[in-house]
């Protein structure tokens, strides 16, 4: 196993750090703009955390959203997919807000609490989705918000069904199915707080 392999059981599929070139292109940019998607739940001096980073198409563009007071933590399996995160952070000028981490395969493993999480097209990925809304619960802030986007090309609507069940019977509540964000998305907010 090479370092920037990630174990992972067989029927899981990552995407691997050699496909960023397609999560991070201009032709993305066109269709899914990143402030359009997510200006409504950040706003400055926020602490937010980009779950499944990949290439950090959506984490620099949050790292300007919360400005210079706020902070974006970018987390992903891969050390590769990271460190394109941190070379772009220092090419867009917002390295002072922006760090990154590196989640194991069945844990996050991020001790802070966040006021907005992004888990873009990732939740189909990870070994267990209800592990992984387990353990997002302690990740957010009380008042805070989730955003959950799944591909409508790999997450049919009955799979995306379930994931929601699976996140409710986990401490979590839907409170929006928005449309334009670039799939099937849900907003999350933990139950006791609602
Ligand atoms: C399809 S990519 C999406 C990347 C990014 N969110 C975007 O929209 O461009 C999914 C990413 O989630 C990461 N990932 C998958 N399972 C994960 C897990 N259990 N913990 C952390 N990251 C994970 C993969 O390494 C990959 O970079």
């Amino acid at each position: 196993m090479s370092d920037n392999t990630v174990s992972q059981p067989a029927d899981a599929h990552i995407c691997p750090h050699q496909f960023a070139f397609i999560l991070d292109n201009f032709i993305r940019k066109l269709v899914q703009r990143p402030a359009k998607i997510l200006g409504e739940y950040l706003q400055e001096g926020y602490m937010a955390i980009d779950v499944g980073c990949g290439p950090g198409f959506f984490s620099i563009d949050m790292a300007k959203m919360v400005g210079p007071h706020g902070k974006v933590i970018a987390a992903d399996l891969q050390p590769k997919m990271l460190a394109r995160v941190a070379h772009k952070a220092i090419k867009h000028g917002v390295a002072d807000r922006l760090t990154v981490h590196q989640c194991d395969t069945d844990r996050i493993g991020i001790e802070q609490q966040a006021d907005f999480i992004l888990a873009f097209y990732m939740v189909h990925e990870t070994p267990s989705p209800r592990k992984f809304f387990e353990e997002m619960q302690s990740l957010l802030k009380p008042s805070g918000k989730l955003l959950v986007v799944e591909p409508r090309m790999h997450v049919k609507q009955a799979a995306f069904d379930i994931m929601v069940s699976d996140a409710q019977a986990s401490g979590w509540q839907a409170i929006d199915f928005p449309k334009g964000k670039g799939g099937r998305a849900v907003v999350f907010v933990l139950k006791n707080a609602a």
